[in-house]
């Protein structure tokens, strides 16, 4: 009989399938498939994402949709089409017990019982969304928790959950090639999207951030109002202090500095500022998730007094301090910002 096992290419899905059947070989616990096909709910709203970015300069799809959303930050034509791609494509998935969006005030909340309705998505759909129409990369990123049994919490408990309680994170770069980046807690994977066949296919398995790079990635105009040691920790980056030359890179959008800074390594800072004490960037749907990739490949991601998974939220678009990298450029930060951080949030 002809073997028609041999593996071409591995797309997420087989990924996610064989994922499951290692966990059943090392815990015995029978995987339900329900994991990957909210998964694939993810990919398909990816998929549509993609294509309307990629005819956007045809299809009248740039410029303001005319709203605000709920940050006070004017929303785009595609931040409200990302938006509704991701709620059709997980509302549809019986698994899902809420959805929250950067894009929506309140959680989108489904009425299925807790066996059912296991998970909450909570995703930023179109995240560095003011680049669009200049034709620089955006993405979306989503994280996924496991709603609590009733008896330990309510729903909206549930989606208040520190990250170390993440079950999977990852984000889509819509690049010159669309790469989606996931790991639900056993390293990180990367995929790249054939427009041949639509599938996204596997590239770049066991991701790990270099223990050095030799970018920094940060909004330098912002630097008069960073805390003291935030300049001096830049500074030390500029002048040699780790024994490398340091060159900048900042895009602006979130999600694509991530993605060079996990295949390069270095490090990206959004310090508190005198104008946003607290930060820009958003805990549950920017920084939690990739925060957990980073780890998951090796890095570190801080709030400047303590690592960014063991933050208790206490709302969902609470915004934090965001610094995230390699583990070289990591632990000078930590070493030279923590208790300059611990008095700005107290401020
Ligand atoms: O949170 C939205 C966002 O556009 C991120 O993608 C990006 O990292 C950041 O804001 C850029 O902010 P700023 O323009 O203040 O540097």
């Amino acid at each position: 009989m002809r073997d028609v096992s041999m593996a071409m290419i591995t797309t997420v899905q087989q990924h996610i399938l064989q994922q499951q059947q290692e966990m059943l070989k090392s815990t015995g616990r029978e995987p339900t498939g329900t994991f990957s096909w909210l998964l694939s709910g993810i990919t398909l709203a990816a998929k549509m994402i993609e294509a309307k970015i990629r005819s956007a300069g045809l299809s009248d799809v740039y410029g303001a949709f005319g709203a605000e959303n709920v940050q006070g930050e004017q929303q785009q034509k595609l931040d409200v089409y990302a938006n509704q791609a991701l709620l059709h494509c997980l509302g549809l998935r019986d698994s899902v017990a809420a959805l929250v969006s950067e894009e929506d005030e309140e959680p989108v909340t489904f009425n299925r019982d807790a066996e059912t309705g296991k998970y909450i998505i909570v995703f930023d759909p179109l995240d560095g969304s003011s680049n669009i129409d200049v034709n620089v990369n955006v993405g979306t990123i989503f994280s996924v928790l496991r709603r609590m049994p009733a008896e330990l919490g309510t729903l909206e408990e549930s989606i208040l959950q520190p990250g170390f309680r993440q079950v999977a994170a990852g984000y889509v770069v819509y690049g010159p090639s669309t790469v989606l980046v996931y790991t639900t807690g056993n390293g990180v994977h990367g995929f790249t999207l054939d427009p041949t066949i639509g599938a996204f296919v596997l590239s770049n398995e066991k991701m790990r951030m270099p223990e050095q790079g030799s970018y920094y990635s940060v909004n330098e105009a912002n630097a008069a109002g960073w805390p003291e040691e935030y300049r001096g920790y830049v500074e030390m980056l500029r002048t040699g202090g780790l024994k490398k030359e340091y060159s900048s890179r900042y895009i602006g959008s979130l999600v694509a500095d991530f993605h060079r800074t996990l295949l390069k390594g270095g490090v990206f800072l959004y310090p508190p500022t005198l104008k946003q004490p607290k930060g820009k960037l958003r805990l549950l749907y920017e920084a939690n998730p990739l925060a957990f990739i980073a780890e998951q490949a090796g890095g570190m991601a801080t709030y400047g007094a303590g690592r960014i998974l063991d933050i208790k939220p206490e709302g969902i678009h609470q915004r934090t301090p965001f610094c995230v990298g390699s583990r070289r450029e990591m632990e000078a930060l930590v070493a030279a910002v923590s208790p300059a951080a611990t008095s700005a949030s107290a401020r």
